[in-house]
């Protein structure tokens, strides 16, 4: 079964282009909490940008780095975390956030997703010739692993703000069920 919950943080994830960073900087200004980016602080402690660390060192030492930063998330508390699309494939790092935080996930189709990134570059998963291709075929993997979050909120149709207020309501819920 899974362990017991202390719930003190909110960790968004969900697919590249799906709005978590933007949505996390607005929850933490209204929630007055600390905002933290996986990927941010990968690269403030590597040196290196994210593609240059998937070019020089593969995929793998990337996941790896993720894995040991989000071990010592544990010890955070009032934190919006956001995180890269692909960390909570590894179930390690889903259910060590789930310990500490209320996990959102924000859903978008492929085709939405596609108009986001596409004038982007670093994002070296999505440097294919096909990019909604590969949006499509990663998405379809990976949705078993979002669909895990507690909560999951289309940004389709949605602006960040909206997205945002959702999730302060559904974190103040769970943190604070009378009011
Ligand atoms: C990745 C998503 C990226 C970044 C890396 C790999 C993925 O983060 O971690 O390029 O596997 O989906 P964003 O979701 O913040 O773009």
């Amino acid at each position: 079964m899974t362990a017991a919950r202390n719930i003190q943080n909110i960790a968004l994830i969900g697919f590249m282009g799906t709005g978590k960073s933007t949505v996390g900087r607005l929850i933490a200004e209204q929630l007055r909490f600390d905002f933290l980016d996986t990927d941010v602080l990968i690269e403030q402690r590597s040196g290196k940008r994210i593609t240059e660390i998937f070019a020089q060192n593969g995929e793998t030492a990337f996941r790896e780095l993720e894995a040991q930063l989000v071990a010592e998330l544990a010890a955070r508390t009032q934190t919006i975390i956001s995180t890269g699309g692909g960390l909570p494939t590894n179930p390690a790092n889903l259910a060590s956030l789930k310990a500490h935080s209320l996990v959102i996930c924000l859903w978008a189709s492929p085709e939405r997703i596609y108009e986001r990134v596409r004038e982007q570059s670093h994002r070296p998963l999505l440097n294919d010739s096909d990019p909604l291709g590969k949006i499509r075929a990663l998405l379809t993997a990976r949705e078993k692993f979002y669909k895990q979050a507690d909560v999951l909120i289309n940004s389709d149709l949605r602006s960040a703000r909206e997205v945002a207020q959702q999730v302060v309501n559904q974190f103040r819920l769970v943190t604070n069920p009378r009011k």
